[in-house]
């Protein structure tokens, strides 16, 4: 278990990245005054109140409320966990991430006893490849297909020798580790009770890994022609066949800045292309491409290339493909249809013709927008008014589903130049493009309903110029809770003349995940009404004005004590002093 990441390294991070760097590679950022801008990737829009703050550090959206840091950002738009998105910003910067000493303090899930006996078993296969007396029948099956130790070792292949209980034996070690190991799919439970059993058994073994290079599941494939020729590890809580791609990890990890991806139908082909140096194949688990898959490779790149066999059932996959990937085709997105032979698959393919070739007709590959024309049209006659009607018929359904965009414009006009119809007409028949609304609660309220206090707007004047921590030599008054905020306004205010030059964003970090979280959010986005104003004596004054408020509380609260019972001498005293600095301050 890696240990906690050290706060200062965050800082560090921050301070080193641009966020603009990172959000501008995933969503082009247009500069607009001295912040930057794009239509919000989090909801649909046409006109952009995305903002990003270079100052800051700190991105923004008027429109749904979305809000964050670049570590943030990555969470929300590559669905990267905290410590992924930490590590992903540290490889651009060039640093290393170091760990605390001792274990991580994050509470462990109940999935993690799942993932470790994953890991373990992935382990055990690649050794059981090494060592096991059989293994030679699985290595010499993966050089007769032409594959090098090389490209087996970068997507872990292992052995799962034949027998009924290896895997049992070398993990199952107590009740526990057996419940998990059955959860996982790995052990099977015999149906009388009597026990249970390995479910791979003498086949190679093709560890499944999530987008964090987590073991979910396996694939196992048998050395000869038995059947089924593929095993799949069955769904559990940490594996789901409609989200994950065999091999996406793998080409994230081979391929600095991936530009496009080939989405292919088997374990093989994904290792017979990356022998042939293609490391961007990926491949659906037995299941048709989903909308969550293609949702997931488009926010990784620009640019998917499904690859199918000629023959019906390739056209077949190929359109429902087409289908599900309508939905997710933003502008800037773009989908492209590869038919191999009839006969052919991408790893038999390959080997014929070398990687060149191969590349080539990849680069050439059928639009969606011809595949979906030509596939319509085949199966009528466009030469007749009955025929284009029927493809109209046909198209509307399929166009509706696209997103509001440029791209859905440009088919519309398509369809109505194919069938000799006015493409204003045509786009009134279509249903409405569907832009998804932010739910109302996610709204940023409006700054009259947030309502000023000067704890408020001394840590919003704070978070917008950090800097000005600097000129606050003392605290007029002692960090009690008898007002709300105080105590974060002290802490923010501590922090900042600890490490000064700390930006926004590195600054909120600092209570990522916790209750405050929420307001330092929410007034990191705040603005002076001019930018001439005396920060720092502005801050003086709130500051003051928060010692009043603390001031009066405490003499409200002494005098209603008083009400009750006599005051203590002590109290007594405290009361005058309060008394008289209030007639001082007035
Ligand atoms: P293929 O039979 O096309 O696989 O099935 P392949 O990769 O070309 O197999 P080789 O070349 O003979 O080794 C494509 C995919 O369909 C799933 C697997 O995911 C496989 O990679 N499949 C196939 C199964 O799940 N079970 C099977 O019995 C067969
Ligand atoms: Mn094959």
């Amino acid at each position: 278990m890696p240990g906690r990441i050290p706060q200062a390294f965050i800082d560090e991070l921050l301070t080193r990245v641009d966020i603009v760097d990172v959000i501008d590679a995933r969503v082009p950022l247009k500069k607009a005054g001295r912040e930057y801008k794009a239509c919000c990737p989090f909801h649909n829009e046409k006109t952009p109140s995305f903002t990003v703050s270079q100052v800051k550090q700190f991105y923004h959206c008027f429109g749904c409320g979305a809000h964050g840091t670049a570590i943030s950002f990555l969470m929300e738009y590559e669905h990267m966990e905290f410590p992924e998105a930490v590590e992903d910003l540290a490889h651009l910067a060039g640093l290393e991430v170091p760990r605390e000493a001792g274990s991580d303090t994050t509470p462990q899930t109940t999935t993690q006893p799942l993932y470790d006996l994953l890991e373990a078993a992935a382990r055990f296969y690649r050794q059981q490849l090494r060592t096991h007396p059989e293994a030679s029948r699985a290595v010499d099956y993966l050089k007769a297909r032409g594959l090098t130790g090389e490209v087996s070792a970068h997507f872990g292949i292992g052995f799962a020798p034949p027998g009924w209980d290896n895997l049992t034996k070398a993990l199952g070690k107590d009740k526990t580790a057996l419940a998990s190991l059955v959860e996982t799919g790995l052990v099977i439970e015999r149906n009388d009770g009597s026990g249970v059993y390995d479910r791979f058994r003498d086949r190679i073994q093709f560890p499944i890994h999530d987008r964090r290079g987590r073991t979910v599941g396996f694939g196992g494939r048998v050395l000869g022609d038995d059947t089924p020729k593929y095993l799949n590890s069955p769904e559990s809580s940490v594996f789901h066949k409609g989200r994950e791609l065999y091999g996406l990890f793998e080409a994230r990890k081979a391929v600095r800045k991936l530009e496009r991806i080939l989405v292919v139908e088997g374990y093989m082909d994904v290792l017979a292309l990356a022998q042939f140096d293609i490391n961007y194949a990926v491949a659906t688990l037995g299941t048709a491409t989903t909308p969550d898959h293609l949702e997931h490779l488009y926010r990784t790149v620009p640019e998917v290339v499904f690859c199918f066999d000629g023959d019906r059932a390739g056209r077949a996959a190929a359109w429902r493909a087409l289908e599900n990937a309508l939905p997710v085709l933003r502008d800037g997105r773009e989908a492209r249809f590869l038919f191999l032979p009839e006969g052919e698959d991408p790893d038999t393919q390959v080997r014929k013709i070398g990687k060149q070739a191969l590349e080539q007709r990849i680069a050439e590959a059928v639009p969606l927008s011809d595949f979906l024309f030509d596939h319509l049209a085949s199966q009528l006659d466009t030469s007749s008014i009955d025929g284009r009607a029927r493809l109209v018929d046909q198209a509307r359904p399929l166009l509706s589903r696209l997103p509001d965009s440029i791209f859905r414009q440009m088919m519309i006009e398509r369809l109505a130049e194919i069938a000799h119809t006015d493409p204003v007409r045509l786009s009134k028949r279509l249903e409405p493009a569907h832009e998804s609304r932010p739910p109302a609660d996610t709204l940023p309220s409006a700054p009259a309903r947030q309502g000023k206090s000067p704890v408020r707007e001394a840590i919003a004047l704070l978070l917008y110029q950090p800097a000005l921590a600097g000129a606050i030599d003392e605290l007029p008054f002692q960090a009690q809770d008898s007002v709300p905020g105080v105590a974060l306004l002290t802490e923010l205010l501590e922090l900042l003349q600890h490490r000064p030059g700390l930006n926004t964003g590195a600054i909120l970090e600092h209570w990522r995940g916790k209750e405050e979280a929420r307001h330092l959010n929410k007034l990191a986005h705040w603005k002076p009404l001019a930018e001439d104003l005396d920060l720092a004596a502005e801050l003086r004054g709130l500051l003051e004005q928060i010692a009043q408020q603390m001031t009066e509380r405490r003499i409200s609260q002494l005098l209603e004590n008083e009400h009750q019972r006599p005051l203590d001498d002590e109290e007594k005293h405290e009361l005058k002093k309060l008394l008289m600095a209030r007639r001082a301050g007035s």
